[in-house]
């Protein structure tokens, strides 16, 4: 159990056979045994960073709950896989979190301790190296280099122009009409106010985006706002034991306990009124009707998410209309890189030296003998799953079989393996500059209370932990517990 994983998704069980013809669409709970009709307050849908603290939250508050995760597991992205060999937990998903009171009293009420990101840094340990390759030729890369004083300048600069957008380190919300700096694309943005220096930091932080100079500056500003740009003086927090995980298992055996919780589930068909929501759920131990007076969506809206939820003609035209990148992550074992190596994918021949994208972002030490990390990003685009996960794995065998043979001295050429392998798309959903400028994200919001039904997750917030527990427990719950 300890050797392999929690990351094990039952993305494919098929519950077919469970169902009786009887049951099928019907939400009428008369035709239901009482044993298989759960009553709950609030339904929530996605068992992962946000769900999770959603749950828990509204649980705090005295409210009765039902989780219900496609997984086996809780988590979402946060993904941990325990290395065998060292029984070392190596966070492959989720690592930092802001140092902002919603996280801390997270931690705290799930008893997971927590410290400075980086203050346990072992002083005696080797030193990183660091270098940057095309991975296309495998040839090193001369990237432009700015000074530490030109940077923290530059983030200065950024840090004063969000000043003037003090609501979107809230979530989404767009001064009306959307100021052209807002949905330039963010190449552009730092050219105009000559911060070009914030460029590196931001593309290493925040990967999964799809291509940062050309995405609109406003995808920047949701996750990079005031509290991201913050935390970089300040500091990030992690888990004491690396094994962000940790929080996931005890919330698991918390609501599985108070029969909470439905892994390993999805929802088939739904109902949805102003004051109530029906949901037929397909669970491992049969079908579940479900009645609550909320429900709270917590997963990706894409359309191909969303068919069994009887969507309005408005959610479908605004949630259709979402763009998203792949973003993949991986361990490998015998890449012939030293332990050590860090590698970074940049490209000789574009502006900042980006990759073009999709492309292996880089190959990075694990801390464990003999593994590596690699992350791998698409472009943005309308597919909710961009590319196929054999094209990805491939692609990244490729990249670093190139670095080994353009390296003979340093790499030693060996067959990479997979260890660990995970998709995170779609990832990122967000709208196009077009829609943004004409206020999407306005009429993405107004969704919130509609029949019943509450949003939240990345898609709402940004593709970061913290900002998403801050958004649930200070944006999206008051607005559902209001008339609970
Ligand atoms: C590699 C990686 C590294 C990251 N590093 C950090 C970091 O260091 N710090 C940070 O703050 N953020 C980080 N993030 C971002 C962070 O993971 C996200 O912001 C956060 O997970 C978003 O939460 P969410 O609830 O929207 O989605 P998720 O956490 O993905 O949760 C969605 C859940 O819904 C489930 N689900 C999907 N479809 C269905 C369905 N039809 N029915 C039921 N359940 C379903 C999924 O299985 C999943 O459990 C990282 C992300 C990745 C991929
Ligand atoms: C987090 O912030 C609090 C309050 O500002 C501070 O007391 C604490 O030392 C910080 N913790 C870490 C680990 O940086
Ligand atoms: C990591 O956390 C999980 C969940 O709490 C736990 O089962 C596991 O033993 C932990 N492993 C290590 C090595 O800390
Ligand atoms: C490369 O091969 C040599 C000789 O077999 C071995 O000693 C060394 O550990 C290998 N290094 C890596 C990074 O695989
Ligand atoms: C999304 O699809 C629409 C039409 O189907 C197309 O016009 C648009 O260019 C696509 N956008 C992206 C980013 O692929």
């Amino acid at each position: 159990m300890r050797s392999s994983l929690y990351l094990i998704a039952a993305l494919s069980v098929c519950f077919a056979p469970v169902f009786s013809t009887s049951h099928k669409y019907d939400l009428d709970p008369k035709n239901w045994k009482p044993e298989d009709v759960i009553t709950r307050d609030v339904a929530i849908v996605g068992g992962g960073s946000s769900g999770t603290y959603s749950a828990l939250s509204l649980k705090d508050k005295g409210k009765s709950i039902i989780v219900i995760e496609k997984k086996a597991r809780m988590g979402g992205h946060t993904e941990t896989y325990i290395d065998p060999a060292t029984d070392k937990p190596l966070d492959m998903g989720v690592i930092i979190f802001h140092n902002i009171t919603v996280v801390r009293n997270y931690f705290k009420r799930m008893g997971v301790e927590i410290i400075a990101f980086g203050s346990d840094a072992d002083p005696n340990a080797p030193a990183e190296k660091a270098a940057n390759y095309d991975a296309t030729t495998g040839k090193e890369v001369n990237v432009k280099i700015f000074s530490e004083d030109e940077v923290s300048a530059a983030f200065k600069k950024y840090a004063e122009i969000l000043d003037k957008y003090p609501k979107l380190d809230d979530g989404m919300f767009l001064p009306d009409p959307v100021p052209e700096d807002l949905v330039m694309p963010f190449g552009e943005f730092v050219k105009k106010h000559d911060i070009e220096a914030v460029l590196d930091t931001m593309f290493n932080y925040n990967p999964g985006l799809g291509d940062i100079l050309t995405g609109p500056t406003v995808e920047q500003m949701r996750v990079f706002g005031k509290t991201l740009v913050n935390s970089l003086s300040t500091g990030f927090l992690t888990t004491k034991h690396h094994n962000n995980s940790e929080v996931y298992t005890k919330a698991t055996s918390e609501l599985l306990s108070t029969n909470s919780l439905l892994l390993s589930s999805e929802v088939v068909h739904t109902s949805r009124t102003d004051n109530e929501v029906k949901l037929l759920v397909r669970t491992p131990t049969g079908p579940k009707l479900i009645l609550s007076k909320k429900l709270l969506i917590s997963i990706p809206p894409k359309p191909p998410n969303l068919h069994p939820f009887s969507l309005l003609p408005t959610e479908t035209r605004i949630f259709s209309t979402l763009l998203n990148a792949g973003y993949y992550t991986s361990i490998l074992s015998h890449t012939g890189i030293p332990d050590t190596t860090r590698i970074i994918n940049y490209s000789p021949s574009t502006p900042h030296n980006f990759p073009v994208l999709p492309a292996i972002y880089s190959v990075s030490p694990t801390g464990a003998p003999g593994l590596h990390f690699a992350y791998y990003g698409s472009l943005l685009g309308n597919e909710t799953y961009p590319l196929e996960d054999e094209f990805v794995k491939s692609e990244i065998i490729k990249a670093v079989k190139t670095m080994q043979a353009a390296h003979p001295d340093m790499f030693n050429a060996s067959e990479p393996e997979f260890v660990e392998y995970s998709s995170h798309a779609p990832f990122y959903a967000q709208f196009g500059a077009e829609d943004t400028r004409r206020g999407m994200y306005g009429e993405l919001y107004g969704l919130q209370g509609l029949r019943s039904t509450f949003w939240t997750g990345a898609a709402f917030r940004a593709q970061d932990s913290s900002l998403c527990w801050r958004f649930s427990e200070e944006v999206v719950l008051p607005m559902l517990l209001e008339g609970l």
